[in-house]
């Protein structure tokens, strides 16, 4: 197994924050729910009899194996994108003949755990971590010549604005090369009530995801926000087909955080993560702007999944 390091600085955390905070609304960028408790929490959301889309989607990927091998060149070389615990993946490197899967991912905790396990499994794949930040744009990968796979699962694309969509897709189709292909799946459910319930779940463990980006906030950058200061909300924004999820402070508060004052109104909120449903029509649109096209498609029987095998 090998390690890549493409580290993402404390200050970079601490300038975003301070953006994001100041800005109207205020807002915080959902990858720094990712440090070694959020990407524990992220799995156990995974778990949660409410969240469907981790079942739907392994379910739908378990179904349709046969015809993705198929469909992609084997000897390939695998790369996920925010890898987490690896868990899909695993479908597919048996099945597909994989030579080398090279995940990559925002917490170097949880990825070295993850990959190690996953090596120690495959011996026949050659595994390779990337500990890197690819919003922005992507640190040289181990690809040498291989046919490359992109695997982005779990609709994390939908937590993109569609601008930022176009731009990762088309990030991706760079490393892909000519011939490059991604295996992206999306939630494009829009059960208001289904939906609120999986972003809600009766456990707290998204409450606990979504406040631990205050906890990570007073651990890295000393922020002295009370404990009991904000709390969890989610909800479905039906015209923007979108799960919001915010922090609305329970009551007037001031705190500090990396040297800057911050003052909230009792029911004011920090924007924390969308998570956009998109339909057809609209990620049709997105491949399109974004230099792909699609090859094959599969749709749970409840319509709530997609899986999309897209090629350069
Ligand atoms: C990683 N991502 C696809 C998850 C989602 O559903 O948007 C993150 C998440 N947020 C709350 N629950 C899960």
């Amino acid at each position: 197994m090998t390690f890549h390091r493409h580290s993402i600085s404390a200050q970079s955390f601490a300038q975003e924050v301070i953006a994001g905070l100041s800005s109207s609304p205020r807002t915080l960028p959902p990858k720094y729910f990712y440090d070694q408790r959020g990407s524990l929490l992220f799995d156990e959301i995974c778990r949660q009899p409410e969240y469907y889309i981790t079942r739907v989607e392994m379910d739908l990927l378990s179904r349709c194996l046969h015809e993705i091998r198929a469909a992609v060149p084997a000897h390939s070389v695998f790369v996920e994108l925010g890898s987490g615990a690896s868990t899909k993946v695993r479908l597919l490197l048996d099945a597909l003949s994989v030579r080398r899967y090279v995940a990559i991912d925002i917490d170097p905790t949880f990825l070295l755990q993850s990959t190690q396990a996953l090596a120690h499994e495959h011996f026949n794949v050659d595994v390779h971590a990337v500990y890197a930040d690819f919003s922005q744009k992507f640190p040289p990968l181990p690809l040498d010549d291989f046919p490359v796979i992109a695997f982005y699962p779990g609709s994390s694309i939908g937590n993109f604005e569609p601008a930022g969509a176009v731009q990762l897709l088309r990030n991706i189709a760079t490393f892909a090369g000519s011939g490059g292909q991604i295996l992206i799946g999306r939630d494009c459910s829009t059960d208001r009530h289904q939906l609120e319930a999986a972003y809600n779940d009766k456990a707290g463990i998204t409450a606990k995801f979504n406040l631990n980006m205050l906890e990570r906030m007073r651990r890295d950058l000393g922020a002295d926000i009370a404990e009991d200061a904000f709390a969890h909300h989610a909800f479905f924004n039906a015209p923007q087909n979108r799960i919001e999820m915010h922090l609305v402070a329970q009551s007037h508060c001031t705190f500090g955080v990396a040297g800057h004052q911050f003052t909230f109104q009792a029911g004011e909120t920090i924007h924390t993560e969308n998570s956009y449903k998109y339909p057809d029509r609209v990620f049709h649109s997105i491949v399109q702007q974004s230099g792909w096209h699609e090859v094959m498609a599969w749709t749970d029987s409840t319509q709530r999944f997609t899986l999309q095998l897209l090629s350069t």
